[in-house]
């Protein structure tokens, strides 16, 4: 499926609007500070092809007359920066070029580092804040929910956002199995349990099994064992604040912990093959999941034996159609032998996943369009 999202080469920096040379090596000092470095244009006329693409545009006070005259258009993330005790004629402007903030410096400088440090990506994508959550029921059992939410939670990784999978299904066989993890150590939901919730944030994701900037909390091999409440709530706590996405595995029966992440998902993904009667079970899905989460959207999985339309599954569940997953047989096959879902990044579902995230996050990989 092609991306709707048009592709953007890698990460972009941040961009400094100044001819000031005293207030620029201010914020060059800043920006290393943040870990970051910035491209630097003299002028409006200089950062013109550089304004809408740049994550975070910082313009000095000495240009923000000339931006306004400019008629550069307006964007989020714009900063307006100069000295205390400056002239004030700068900071009438700030609000007529669009600038979030003035910043005066050097009060303002742990604030600027701050700012500029923040991954390009997550800031690209707006999600500097607390973590967007996405959850995944299936309409049916074997729908193919938990290989989706695998496959979104490998995606958003791969583009660089720091992710967390919750398996919040009991009886969904685990998902270290569907990502290929069972050996990683780390804390799992049974110990966590143990501790009652009572453990802080980030100290809850840093004890997690981890790859890359993907962690997760799963299951181990013991005994099924209920979820209490506290437990999932200190985890989607620790993953809003300390993550920038936050996936989330649902069993079809929602107890009350799936509840309270279907509560907390910014957006939720009903998976049904493409059948009559998995229509019919997803319809069941659906009146309850609708009752916790506003934002329900529908993905229609083939082979479609009977012939039957995604866009009619849609109309029966009176759900949004956000896409379609052709067979893959292959991904059966890399299942088996441990590999994650969309790891190589190619096919139907690793297709999906990245437009899924770049819709929610703005953030797209490079070349993805070219698949
Ligand atoms: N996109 C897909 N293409 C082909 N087969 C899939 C796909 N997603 C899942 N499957 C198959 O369906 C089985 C059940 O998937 P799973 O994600 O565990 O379902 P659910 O969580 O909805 O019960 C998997 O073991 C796999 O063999
Ligand atoms: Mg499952």
């Amino acid at each position: 499926m092609p991306s709707r999202t048009p592709v953007r080469p890698g990460p972009r920096l941040p961009l400094v609007v100044t001819s000031d040379n005293e207030l620029l090596d201010d914020l060059l000092r800043l920006a290393a500070a943040g870990g970051t470095e910035v491209e630097v244009a003299a002028d409006p006329a200089a950062a013109r092809s550089r304004w809408a693409a740049a994550p975070l545009v910082v313009v000095g006070a000495d240009q923000a007359q000339a931006c306004l005259r400019a008629r550069l258009p307006r964007r989020p993330r714009v900063v307006l920066v100069g000295r205390s005790g400056q002239t004030e004629s700068g900071w009438d402007v700030a609000e007529l070029i669009g600038a979030e903030h003035v910043a005066l410096l050097p009060a303002a400088e742990p604030w600027l580092v701050d700012r500029l440090g923040e991954s390009p990506l997550a800031s690209a994508a707006g999600i500097g804040g607390p973590a967007r959550v996405i959850a995944v029921i299936g309409g049916r059992g074997g729908a193919g929910a938990s290989v989706l939410a695998g496959g979104l939670a490998v995606t958003a990784a791969r583009l660089g956002l720091r992710t967390l999978l919750v398996d919040a299904d009991p009886l969904g066989g685990g998902l270290d199995l569907v990502l290929g993890w069972e050996q990683l150590e780390g804390l799992r939901w049974p110990a966590l349990t143990e501790a009652d919730g009572r453990v802080d944030p980030p100290a809850l994701v840093r004890a997690l099994p981890s790859r890359g900037d993907l962690v997760m909390l799963s299951w181990d091999r013991g005994d099924p064992l209920a979820l209490p409440v506290e437990a999932m709530a200190a985890t989607l706590d620790a993953g809003r604040r300390g993550r920038d996405i936050v996936v989330v595995d649902l069993p079809r029966h929602l107890d009350d912990p799936a509840v309270i992440a279907l509560q907390a998902a910014d957006q939720a993904f009903v998976l049904v093959p493409a059948e009559l009667r998995a229509t019919a079970a997803a319809a069941r899905v659906v009146a309850v999941a609708g009752l916790h989460c506003a934002n329900l959207s529908l993905i229609v999985r083939g082979p479609a034996p009977g012939r039957l339309k995604p866009r009619e599954v849609a109309r029966a569940l009176d759900l949004p159609l956000v896409g379609t997953l052709r067979p893959e047989p292959g991904l059966c096959r890399s299942l088996e032998r441990g590999e994650a879902p969309t790891a190589d990044g190619r096919g139907p579902l690793a297709s999906l996943c990245q437009r899924i995230i770049a819709d929610l996050t703005g953030t797209v990989e490079a070349g993805a369009g070219a698949r």
